[in-house]
């Protein structure tokens, strides 16, 4: 199967790509063929609240009439049997090039019906990765997890099954003592990076082993 990953970020050798190599890695070991997509690279924009993917018997009915470099990507996904998203959390959520990107993904397929019906017509499966500054608790009070859950929802209920996970307390600059950032710790960051950072690899890799698992999937 040919399994998508898709980087957030718009730096392309950060935390989210690490992790999303990880996981491209782990996809591989169970016999997927892999690519990776850094959104920075392309042109395009979110939902422009056109409306012609659910006009009725409308050309572009349950597809984006828009066209720029996502045109081509989406038409990529139908082909995939599964994709992974990896996005760092900014002021709460998921980045920009993420939300656009999602925002044009799921909501062409979106049936506006009782049932909130999929036009995407089959399953694939799908993987998200967070990556926050934030330690896990702080994050967890922050209320983040609701977010991550609202996205496993979409997808789940738009594409098809999602699991996601979430790697907290990035390592953010190459030298913290270049930057104000008198919040964090220095040795605490490098403690996290040297220790927890490859357990969060390893969780990656395995979750991209078992989202190219479905044997049965394109
Ligand atoms: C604009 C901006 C906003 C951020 N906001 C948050 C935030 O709200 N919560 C958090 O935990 N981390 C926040 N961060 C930190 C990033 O999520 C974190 O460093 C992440 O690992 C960056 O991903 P990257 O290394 O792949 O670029 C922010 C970083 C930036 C640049």
């Amino acid at each position: 199967m040919k399994v998508i990953a898709f980087n957030g970020s718009p730096r392309k050798k950060a935390n989210t790509a690490a992790l999303l190599n990880k996981a491209l890695e782990g996809a591989s070991s169970a016999g997927a063929s892999v690519e990776m997509v850094h959104l920075i690279d392309l042109k395009y924009k979110g939902c422009v609240s056109c409306f012609e993917c659910k006009r009725i018997n409308g050309k572009s009915y349950g597809s984006c009439v828009l066209k720029d470099d996502l045109t081509a990507v989406l038409k990529k996904i139908r082909e995939a049997g599964a994709i992974i998203l990896g996005t760092p959390i900014y002021l709460g959520r998921e980045t920009g090039l993420m939300a656009n990107f999602i925002e044009r993904l799921v909501f062409p397929y979106l049936v506006y019906d009782a049932q909130r019906t999929s036009l995407f017509g089959k399953s694939i499966n799908c993987g998200f990765i967070y990556t926050l500054g934030a330690p896990e608790e702080m994050a967890v009070q922050a209320g983040y997890r609701v977010r991550f859950d609202t996205n496993d929802m979409l997808l789940s209920r738009i594409l098809g099954s999602c699991e996601s996970m979430a790697a907290y307390d990035m390592y953010q600059f190459d030298d913290y003592s270049k930057y104000v950032s008198s919040a964090f710790s220095v040795e605490h960051k490098a403690k996290v990076r040297s220790v927890q950072f490859p357990i969060d690899c390893e969780k990656a890799f395995e979750m991209g082993k078992r989202l190219a698992a479905d044997k049965g999937k394109a």
